[in-house]
């Protein structure tokens, strides 16, 4: 097979930042995707239903002529929001979850959670509503280990959570353990997962091979190859349940390539070609449109799309950086080849 037509995906996962970083990233994003779930951890945090408004208007401004790309905003989680917040939200109609971070698990989630006890009225409010929780699942407790946070997650926070309001949808993101993919598959309805390309493609060895590699620190961390294998048997098996996030994620150049360097890859420059290569090793190409396009609305409860987008299996190599505002930013896959690209701009199914 040397192309491949699926109705056009969406992003249930994306950093688009914001400024002239935002115009320099969002393009990308456009040219491949209908819709993404919008990350809100700017500095400041995108918190209320104004700010998400703004926010999606500053999105719309950036896009390319033409582009009919659909930003689905969502809501900065903090102790201070309320549920009048999120009636507000709701009333906008294009916020579609709230975010939560622990507080201290990622880049810009100082202003997250501590306890869930701080947002207990909220959460019923979104149950009320049906509006989904997005969830960073890691605890971000240093004595916790980096690469056991996920799980201890699980048992301390998500299990307790899911029994506790069981009508709450979620959405553990970007899941990258053996352990997420079975309790996401042993869940009640209305838990759903997201799974980016990167913990489908590497394990942790990619972190230190023949050196240290800040592009392929992201968090949750890389794990163990027998993650990777579960993550790929999630994403190639049909499960409705996982769905596409690819968590793309800029920093510019110097701060990754840096003492303390930041968490985040950068791969809305081939957010869908990569699992195009995952999804062809595992011998599951035929399966690729329905996690790339139909689990993550149907779980969002929006229209799939009519239109369609085709990648043709020609390689190509993506520039040793691309221009992210004033700076660089450097693409995963940099000066190595990618075995998929895109070939056409998003058409209305013949
Ligand atoms: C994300 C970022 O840079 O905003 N970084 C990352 O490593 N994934 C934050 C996040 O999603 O955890
Ligand atoms: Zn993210």
């Amino acid at each position: 097979m040397t192309s491949l037509t699926l109705a056009r995906p969406d992003d249930w996962h994306v950093h688009l930042r914001d400024g002239a970083g935002l115009a320099s990233v969002v393009k990308f994003t456009a040219e491949r995707f209908g819709r993404a779930i919008v990350m809100p951890n700017l500095k400041p945090p995108v918190a209320t239903a104004a700010a998400a408004a703004a926010y999606r208007e500053r999105i719309l401004a950036a896009l390319p002529p033409g582009s009919d790309f659909e930003p689905l905003m969502t809501l900065y989680l903090t102790a201070t929001t309320t549920p009048e917040e999120i009636d507000r939200a709701l009333a906008l109609g294009f916020v579609h979850g709230v975010k939560l971070y622990p507080a201290g698990a990622t880049t810009h989630s100082d202003a997250g959670v501590t306890d869930l006890s701080q947002v207990q009225e909220v959460l019923e409010r979104m149950q009320a509503a049906d509006l989904p929780l997005l969830v960073h699942g890691e605890t971000p407790h240093p004595e916790v280990d980096v690469f056991d946070r996920e799980t201890h997650f699980i048992d301390t926070v998500l299990a307790p959570l899911i029994e506790r309001m069981p009508r709450l949808r979620v959405v553990f993101e970007h899941i990258t353990t053996a352990r997420a993919v079975e309790f996401v598959r042993s869940a009640r309805a209305g838990v759903g997962a997201t799974i980016t390309p990167q913990h489908l493609l590497h394990n942790r060895n990619a972190l230190f091979a023949g050196g240290l590699r800040p592009h392929y620190y992201c968090l949750p961390v890389l794990k163990r190859e027998r993650d990777r294998a579960a993550l790929i048997e999630a994403a190639t098996g049909g499960d409705r349940r996982f769905f596409l996030g690819t968590d793309s994620a800029p920093h510019e150049r110097g701060t990754k390539e840096n003492a303390c360097g930041c968490a985040g890859m950068f791969t809305a420059h081939a957010g869908i070609e990569l699992y195009a290569e995952v999804f062809e090793a595992a011998g599951h190409l035929d399966r690729l449109e329905a996690f790339a396009s139909h689990h993550g609305p149907d779980f969002y409860r929006l229209p799939r799309a009519t239109r369609t987008v085709t990648l043709i299996k020609e390689p190509w190599t993506p520039p040793a950086g691309y221009a992210f505002g004033a700076g660089v930013v450097v693409p995963y896959r940099a000066g190595e080849q990618i075995g998929w690209r895109l070939a056409t701009p998003a058409l209305e199914r013949p």
